[in-house]
Parts: structure tokens; sequence; C-alpha cells
């Protein structure tokens, strides 16, 4: 199967500041979970910033469906498939969780293949549809949280790349966010995510990606990843050794 996303040398950095990312490789296919784990000041997220165009790459390819997206706006590279959400995942608490939902697919020229999607994202996640006149500020943090990820998934991306998606959640919320990863990923989307909590990342994911000093340390199979005595001491923490 042909690469969905490849990035191939991306080197990117911030205003007149040094390369942060250096010769960085990244590819992933359709349906494919990566989760991409490294100390902090990594590079993890800046990464992410390239992908999606919120930081221009300074050189490298990164090619989508074959079609160079290095250096275009965020928007144009948002219409070529691919999601992003950010480390601070906010919803407009003033509207109401169906005006939430529309947002996501406000660019749609087809109204009706747009209720069509909101329509599969209640689906998908139904304790929406019981609220959809509800003022997102008022539902709890769990519904709040189903609304970011089926904002999303109304978007219907080919890609969805996702920043610490348990940071900052209670324990529940965070296997309930992962839950719903695991369904936007069986619906044939690719997800690259980065995760603090490295275990539940790569449990999470098919393939591990290590960083560190804005460098590829490798990328093997999550599983193989989570055995690695090394990696389970380098990266994942304290939690590795009980
Ligand atoms: N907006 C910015 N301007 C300048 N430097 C930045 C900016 N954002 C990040 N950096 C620097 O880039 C490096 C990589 O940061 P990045 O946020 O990509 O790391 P990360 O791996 O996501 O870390 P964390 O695990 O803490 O989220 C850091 O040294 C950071 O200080
Ligand atoms: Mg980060």
């Amino acid at each position: 199967m042909t690469n969905l996303l490849d990035m191939r040398n991306l080197v990117a950095g911030y205003g007149y500041g040094p390369d942060i990312i250096h010769d960085f490789n990244l590819q992933i296919k359709k349906s494919e979970v990566k989760c991409i784990i490294g100390p902090n000041g990594a590079g993890k997220s800046t990464v992410l910033k390239a992908i999606t165009g919120v930081l221009k790459p300074r050189s490298g390819a990164v090619e989508f469906e074959g079609k160079d997206i290095a250096g275009k706006e965020a928007y144009q590279i948002m219409r070529q498939g691919i999601c992003f959400l950010p480390q601070e995942r906010a919803i407009f608490p003033n509207m109401t969780v169906a005006e939430n939902l529309k947002m996501g697919t406000y660019s749609l020229q087809d109204k009706r293949l747009a209720e069509e999607r909101i329509h599969h994202a209640i689906e998908t996640f139904p304790v929406l549809g019981e609220r959809l006149h509800q003022l997102s500020g008022t539902l709890s943090g769990g519904q709040q949280q189903q609304l970011v990820y089926a904002r999303a998934f109304a978007i219907q991306p080919k890609l969805m790349l996702i920043d610490e998606p348990s940071l900052g959640l209670a324990p529940a919320l965070v296997e309930q966010t992962f839950q719903h990863i695991a369904n936007i990923a069986s619906s044939g989307i690719a997800v690259i995510l980065v995760e603090q909590n490295a275990f539940r990342g790569l449990e999470a994911a098919d393939y591990g990606v290590v960083m560190d000093l804005g460098k590829l340390v490798f990328e093997k199979p999550a599983n193989e990843v989570l055995q690695d005595q090394r990696i389970r001491e380098l990266y994942l923490g304290k939690a590795a050794k009980q």
C-alpha cells in the first residue's frame, strides 16, 4: 500500500532560532496508528505543526497522497484531509452541541453531505445525540471530550494528528478518549498521536516512533517498543519499572 503521508528529511525551527527538527522521516499508510514518544522538548509537537502547516518546514519534503504540501497554508492542508487536534482542544462553550458539530463541517459546500457526516458522528458518539441543543460549556468533562472527537470525526479526515490526548484528563477520561481514538482509527482514518503516557499511547498504536533532540531514534512495531528494556527505562518512566 502506498503512503498516505510521506515526510522526508524534514528540517524545521521557529523564527530566526536554530533548527529544532533535523532530517526527520515519517510515513503513514491508511488506517495505521503511529505514536510518537520522546522526552520533553524532543520536538514531537513541532513535527505535528510542520505537517499541518502551523509551522513552515525549512527544508525537506512533505507529501500527502502524493502531493507536495510542504509550505502550504494550514487551511489548505486541512482541506486535503488532515485534521489537527492540538494540545489545547477548544470547543465553543456558548454554542450548542449541534452548532459545534456544524463548525466542524462548515467548509463543506455540500450541505446534505455535511448533515450526513454530523449524523454519522452522532451515531458514533451517541451521548451527544441526546444533548444536541445543550450549550457545550454545560457538558461534563467527558462529554466535552466526546464532542471534540465527534467534531473531528465529522470532518472525515484521512489523517488525524492528535497532540497529547490524555494530558490533564482524569484516568477514567483517558480510557474513554483512547476508546474514541480506537473508534476513529477503525473507521479507516490514519492517526498520528503524540503521548506523554507512552504506555497508553503505544498500546493504542501499530507503530512506535521514538524521537529525541529533534531526530528519529527509531521506529518499530509498538509492541516491540513496549518490550524493549532500554526504551522502558528511558522513555516509559516509573510505570515501566513496577
Ligand atoms: N513557539 C516556539 N518558539 C520557539 N521555540 C519553540 C516554540 N515551540 C517549541 N519550541 C522549542 O522547540 C523544541 C521542541 O519543542 P516541542 O514543543 O516540539 O517539544 P515536544 O517534544 O512536543 O515536548 P513536550 O513533550 O514538552 O510537549 C523545544 O526546545 C522548544 O523550546
Ligand atoms: Mg509537545
